[in-house]
């Protein structure tokens, strides 16, 4: 027994297929601001919470004894709610209890997305960046994430460099549109060509959305893959509570699928978490009833954060992407000359007081993102003017 745990202690028990992945850089960034006292502009939470008329419905449903397991698939109000809030953007009636599946947010889809459908030696295609789940929930499932690279200025969803990727084993393309980290969305042209790859290979679609409500420019708009000729049937669409209703903490997400992929996800949903918080399920319906007027105000107020954070910015030697939707942007700060990324994020936080993420742990090759940095604008009007203030005392050398 002793002997085990001194082996425990000395050697790293992490399983081969996540020891690569390390601990997530939010978690790591997150750390760096609190002990520097910095202003967190890194991991993507609001410092604000959503409407308390959500709050208020949680704490009803608790009261009204909704406390015991959930429905496997979802609460049946808030399945229904979920498929009235979709029905229009992906231009079908949708069956709330055979084609929404209620998971632990949006991580949890895409883990049970992938857990559900993949075998070992699959291949899952995405563009990078991308959301660093996405790796390393594919290594847990034996497969392998291939990548097709975003590039900066545009980062346009490049549907040729995609088909170029595909091989006999890919099973699934990823994609994610509003983009984290880039804030780019899909057009209507990049969505048929990615479409098109798809029906041609015979491909599964799994489309991240969870920033869907977070279009900020506003001759654009947000477009579903699955709303794409012949893709309804191929297509997975995920979904989240947490950024549209400023609830990161609640970890309610879902995925809208056909039957036949809903079965899939389900095979591993049942297992991973099987239900999600009944009360919290009740008081999503409640938040998804709040409709247009509720997304309109949002997107005002994100566009003006966004503007402040612009303005900022550009006050900087930085090269500011800016952002059509979601509430972050990139920047270039090679001409700052403080090094990768890491280092420029670290020299941030130590010297100017304002917590950035290094993007490179969202590309397969972190030599990618080097010259990259993500900044998050989902605070308050007054933190953005304190960050911005720091901010503008960057310096080209
Ligand atoms: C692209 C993307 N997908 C998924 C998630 C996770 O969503 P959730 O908090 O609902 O698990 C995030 C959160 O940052 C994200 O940026």
């Amino acid at each position: 027994m002793v002997g085990t745990v001194s082996h425990m202690a000395t050697s790293s028990a992490v399983s081969h297929a996540l020891r690569p992945f390390g601990t997530t850089i939010f978690s790591r960034m997150t750390e760096l601001a609190r002990q520097h006292g910095a202003i967190n502009l890194g991991q993507g939470f609001p410092d604000f919470d959503g409407p308390e008329s959500i709050c208020v419905a949680a704490a009803e449903a608790m009261r009204a004894g909704h406390n015991q397991y959930a429905p496997m698939g979802g609460v049946p109000q808030l399945q229904e709610a979920i498929a009235r809030d979709a029905a229009e953007g992906l231009g079908r009636t949708i069956d709330p209890a055979g084609e929404v599946t209620v998971t632990s947010g949006c991580t949890e889809a895409i883990a049970a997305t992938m857990a559900g459908l993949l075998n070992p030696g699959d291949e899952v295609i995405a563009f990078e960046p991308f959301y660093d789940s996405y790796p390393a929930t594919v290594a847990m499932c034996g497969a392998t994430l291939k990548t097709v690279t975003l590039r900066p200025p545009t980062f346009a969803f490049d549907a040729a460099r995609l088909e170029v990727a595909v091989t006999d084993r890919t099973r699934a393309v990823l994609l994610n549109t509003p983009h984290n980290p880039t804030g780019r969305v899909a057009t209507a042209n990049e969505l048929e060509a990615i479409a098109d790859v798809c029906r041609r290979h015979d491909l599964i679609a799994i489309t991240d959305e969870v920033y869907d409500r977070l279009v900020l420019e506003g001759e654009q708009q947000h477009l579903c893959l699955a709303a794409c000729d012949g893709m309804v049937d191929r297509t997975i669409t995920l979904r989240s509570l947490g950024k549209t209703f400023s609830l990161t903490g609640w970890k309610i997400g879902w995925a809208i699928a056909p039957a036949h992929l809903t079965a899939a996800i389900r095979s591993a949903h049942q297992f991973l978490t099987y239900a999600v918080p009944t009360p919290l399920q009740h008081a999503a319906a409640h938040a998804l009833s709040l409709g247009e007027p509720y997304y309109r105000t949002l997107r005002d107020e994100y566009r003006q954060r966004r503007d402040v954070l612009l303005q900022g910015l550009s006050q900087t030697p930085l090269r500011v992407f800016e952002p059509e939707g979601t509430y972050f942007v990139m920047c270039d700060h090679a001409s700052l000359g403080h090094g990768d990324d890491l280092a420029f994020c670290r020299w941030l936080v130590e010297t100017v007081g304002v917590a950035a993420i290094p993007p490179s742990s969202f590309y397969a090759d972190p030599r990618s993102g080097a010259d990259l940095v993500r900044f998050a604008f989902c605070k308050s009007l007054p933190v953005l003017e304190a960050a911005s203030k720091r901010l503008a005392g960057l310096r080209a050398p």
